[in-house]
């Protein structure tokens, strides 16, 4: 039996309703947002400013610049530029939470967009995108948590370490250290990227020292089993990333998804976890060359101001302020 074909009348209703002002309309906004997200807000590079009482009373305060997520590619010299400016906020210590590369020959570029930062102290872990290169993907997977996860082609995190290490930043990964910074003690550690499941927490496992002024825990994909752990072990702050803040937000709503276990409510900023660990999520500076487009989610970099505790008998209070401000 052959396919019926549509009478006039209905051909004519069904241009009717495509070229209504209505659907006119919609396509319009559509096809607006798709472009500012795309070519406006995925350059609005933001500063984000936060306060956070986490230092052992007495402490004098630390500033921690918080870099994050930016999927370098070798061609992004107005991102590059813009990294290379934050080192005008003089940190005390930086920290890079992974997914630095996004093209097997990004390392130049990142090295020379972190040029200045590298001079101060610093601290870094690996995201799953400094390992293996940005594929393709169905955007609709990241509703579904328990999809397959797989990687592209090997990228240069080896190269890229050395780089990092030769200027004296410390590779956190599955590592205890200790250092003193203007007048505070850090003990810091970090693990591997949970969301490929590389973490092996039980390396670094046990209470950091209790004589130190903050405990630190850093990781690239915020996994709750592996804040809880920190938590257990009694750190201060924990800095991760990967989120993207969610990267295509809606207003009034926020992220849709953190493409992780953490809950929605916690895909960027600081929040607490437990009785007394604060976690901050970095929504980063770059996204994936797949999917180039943030939505109510700038790209980032947070100037994290550590103080002491008010209340010591109360653990770290629970106070935090944030801000956003501009660079350069
Ligand atoms: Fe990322």
């Amino acid at each position: 039996m052959g396919a019926q074909k549509p009478s006039p009348a209905h051909r004519a209703g069904l241009a009717g309703l495509l070229t209504s002002p209505a659907v006119v309309g919609l396509a319009t906004a559509g096809l607006g947002a798709l472009a500012y997200a795309t070519l406006i807000e995925r350059n609005l590079f933001t500063l984000r400013e936060a306060t956070l009482p986490v230092l052992e009373p007495g402490t004098p305060s630390l500033k921690i610049l918080h870099i994050s997520d930016a999927h370098m590619m070798p061609n992004q010299r107005l991102k590059a530029r813009w990294i290379a400016e934050l080192d005008r906020l003089d940190p005390d210590l930086v920290v890079n939470t992974g997914d630095n590369l996004s093209h097997p020959r990004a390392v130049p570029t990142v090295v020379q967009a972190y040029d200045r930062l590298l001079s101060r102290p610093g601290f870094f872990v690996f995201g799953s995108n400094d390992y293996f290169g940005p594929k393709p993907k169905n955007p609709f997977q990241y509703f579904d948590k328990d999809h397959k996860r797989s990687g592209g082609a090997p990228l240069p995190w080896r190269d890229m370490r050395s780089a990092f290490v030769e200027r004296g930043w410390v590779d956190l990964t599955h590592v205890r250290h200790e250092v003193e910074i203007n007048g505070v003690r850090i003990a810091a550690a970090g693990v591997d990227d949970p969301h490929i499941k590389r973490d092996r927490y039980e390396t670094i496992g046990g209470p950091p020292n209790p004589l130190a002024h903050l405990r630190l825990g850093v990781v690239h994909s915020p996994e709750p089993r592996v804040l809880d752990r920190f938590a257990d072990d009694g750190y201060d702050l924990v800095l991760a990333g990967h989120t993207h803040g969610g990267q295509l937000c809606l207003p009034f709503y926020g992220a849709l998804v953190t493409n992780c276990e953490l809950d929605r409510s916690r895909v960027k900023g600081p929040s607490q976890w437990g009785a007394h660990m604060k976690l901050h999520v970095s929504a980063g500076i770059g996204t994936s060359p797949w999917a180039p487009a943030r939505f109510c989610c700038r790209p980032e970099a947070t100037l994290l101001t550590l103080v002491p505790v008010k209340n010591p008998e109360m653990g770290s209070d629970h106070g935090v302020s944030h801000s956003e401000a501009s660079v350069g």
